[in-house]
């Protein structure tokens, strides 16, 4: 025998003592569940995104009824915009009859207890596929406009926020949209709607299946004028600034698994919620390995979430959310 008075592997001893000692928890109520939302009666399932479907609004309540059974308390909805619908200046988007407000509207009669969070961006609506309005010029260069996009990205918020959102929640990137929404909101006495904005989101490979879902992909170019470059974390802190001053309530880090490091940085850089977006690549990633019978899809999915929580994530929006809770209730 050695001579070891420190042996850590006491503390793993039984299930009772990891227990004990385990750091950090994944719960149901740490998930928030991304869904499509789509005009007419079909529930369309997404063969891009397996798991996932393009909801009627019908079908959304319902579905959210079993989601809440499961524990998950919020949901971020995403509209499904028919071509003819999509214009260069996506005035869809702040429709007030349009498919959010029909969806949220329908949500609130139905399971009054439900958070509803949206998502504010142009893209879904856009006729360029992009996150704002496109300047295209003579000499065949275009611009992604700012602050002509905020203009619209208020009236969206509002139109949301009029229509009973809990949460407005910005993926746009344009600079000082957090401060415009949250002015604009409290000019209609809607101080009481929360913002989570889309801190640091990077120009990502890995919402390719998400753009399929929505058939949202940029017509024109990529969205590296607007989101973050995968290659700095010290700008994804001075973004933080900068929302934590324009009044956000909470923050995020998209994707998730690829930017731990970021997650780590910001979580010790402030005091706000930090939520992280688990998004369509990485879940595919998980799907697709699992499908192939070369990872074991629940101790892999489960793993992933609570290394995004042990980063420093406080929620985590993931499409594995009601598989998930269903397998954290079985445990
Ligand atoms: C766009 C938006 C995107 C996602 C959420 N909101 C895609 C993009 O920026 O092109 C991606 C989510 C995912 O991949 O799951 N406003």
């Amino acid at each position: 025998m050695f001579h070891l008075p420190i042996r850590p592997r006491r503390n793993r001893k039984s299930e009772g003592i990891r227990g004990l000692i385990r750091e950090t928890s994944l719960s149901a109520a740490n998930l928030i569940y991304p869904m499509f939302v789509q005009e007419g009666t079909e529930n369309t399932p997404i063969s891009s995104l397996p798991g996932c479907t393009r909801w009627s609004v019908a079908g959304l309540v319902e579905e959210c009824r079993r989601l809440i059974d499961l524990g998950i308390t919020t949901v971020d909805l995403f509209a499904v915009v028919p071509d003819d619908k999509k214009t260069p200046t996506a005035d869809e988007a702040w429709n007030p009859d349009g498919i959010i407000p029909q969806a949220i509207n329908a949500l609130k009669n139905a399971l009054p207890d439900i958070t509803i969070m949206t998502d504010v961006a142009l893209d879904p609506f856009n006729s360029d596929g992009h996150d704002g309005i496109v300047e295209f010029r003579p000499d065949g260069t275009y611009e992604i406009l700012n602050d002509e996009t905020i203009e619209i990205l208020c009236r969206q918020a509002l139109c949301h926020a009029d229509a009973g959102a809990d949460i407005i929640s910005p993926s746009d990137m344009m600079d000082g949209r957090v401060a415009a929404i949250r002015a604009t909101l409290d000019s209609e006495a809607l101080d009481n709607v929360s913002i989570l904005a889309y801190t640091a989101k990077y120009a990502s490979a890995l919402y390719g299946p998400f753009r399929g879902a929505l058939e949202s992909s940029p017509k024109t170019g990529d969205k590296k004028t607007y989101q973050m470059d995968p290659a700095n974390i010290r700008e994804a802190l001075r973004e933080a600034d900068l929302d934590i001053n324009e009044g956000a309530d909470m923050l995020m880090v998209k994707p998730a698994t690829l930017y731990l490091d970021v997650i780590a940085a910001m979580r010790a850089h402030c005091s706000l919620p930090i939520a992280a977006y688990h998004v369509s690549g990485e879940y595919l990633m998980l799907k697709s390995a699992a499908a192939s019978g070369w990872i074991d899809e629940r101790s892999a999915t489960l793993e992933t979430l609570l290394s995004i929580r042990r980063a420093g994530a406080d929620m985590i929006l993931t499409y594995a959310a009601p598989q998930a809770a269903q397998w954290l209730r079985e445990q």
